[in-house]
């Protein structure tokens, strides 16, 4: 895979060895600067030119074929969370694990856009029977877009849950609230899956979270500390997962530090549980989010 990427470099592309000798390919435009993985088609840093870090990315962080890697932008597909059926196959899928393939780049003034692919093989048959061909478009502009197509290649429906699993960093998370949830009903996988409904118009932290909302909604995580809104929007997702390990799940996790569970906030664009999404051969569904940051 990799003899194919140092031709697409371009003035705003380059094509580096990453950590753990992994492929990476660094991105910048006069609007913003982020880097990517072709393991994983994993964004790992993201960021506006006048602004901090958006995307969060442990020091913990394993860079290995087979691991994912924590923090940015991990892709869960075609399951999300613990495998419906085989409790020996890895959470979240395989996506995340894979080398996928660059299709394409664009470099325009303002953004730089890389499309990604992974297609059906004999190791994925393996794990999940189903023919498929999946493209992720990155565009890094004055905001972050990142869209999932799942196309069925195969002669039989199938169905798939799926999350952008996005990490943003936030200053505090103690004093981080997410705007834009009220009234949605949400599993709390903290709470043995206790279905329950957001009550007021913000939801705030004190301890681990772990919840799928089922809404279509954008939301917004507001930063009184770096001063700043982060304005999640999405199509294609029937849930969204708002995620923060908190003190005890950070230490079981090996690479996740401590320390680090202050500084970031999960906010997934999902389609999971009942948004799960059945795709008739021929078919495609695309699952997309944008994240943009404005002062407060
Ligand atoms: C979230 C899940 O999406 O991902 C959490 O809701 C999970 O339950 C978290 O702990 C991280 O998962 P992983 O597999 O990357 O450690």
């Amino acid at each position: 895979m990799t003899n194919t990427t140092p031709s697409l470099d371009t003035p705003g592309v380059h094509t580096l060895p990453g950590n753990g000798d992994l492929t990476r390919i660094v991105l910048s435009n006069t609007q913003s600067v982020g880097e990517l993985y072709l393991h994983g088609a994993h964004m790992t840093r993201w960021q506006p030119r006048d602004s901090e870090p958006v995307l969060w990315l442990s020091d913990s962080a394993v860079f290995t074929a087979g691991k994912a890697i924590r923090g940015g932008v991990p892709l869960c597909w075609p399951w999300f969370g613990p495998h419906p059926a085989d409790a020996s196959a890895k959470a979240h899928g395989f996506a995340r694990l894979n080398e996928w393939r660059v299709g394409g780049v664009e470099q325009q003034r303002e953004h730089t856009r890389v499309t990604l692919h992974l297609t059906s093989s004999p190791a994925t048959l393996d794990l999940w029977p189903h023919d498929f061909a999946l493209a992720l478009e990155i565009t890094a502009g004055p905001t972050l877009a990142v869209a999932l197509t799942t196309h069925n290649t195969g002669a039989d429906p199938f169905t798939i849950t799926e999350a952008l699993h996005t990490y943003l960093t936030v200053a505090d998370i103690g004093q981080v609230s997410i705007e834009g949830l009220h009234g949605a009903r949400y599993i709390d996988q903290t709470r043995s899956g206790a279905v329950l409904t957001q009550d007021g118009p913000t939801v705030t932290f004190i301890e681990e979270t772990d919840r799928v909302y089922q809404t279509t909604a954008a939301c917004t995580v507001i930063d009184p500390v770096l001063g700043r809104r982060i304005h999640v929007a999405k199509s294609g997702s029937g849930s969204t997962v708002v995620w923060n390990p908190w003190i005890e799940k950070a230490a079981r996790l090996a690479d996740f530090g401590d320390d680090e569970w202050p500084g970031i906030v999960c906010i997934e664009a999902a389609n999971a549980f009942d948004a799960a999404i059945t795709i008739a051969p021929g078919d495609s569904h695309t699952i997309r989010t944008e994240i943009s940051v404005y002062p407060l």
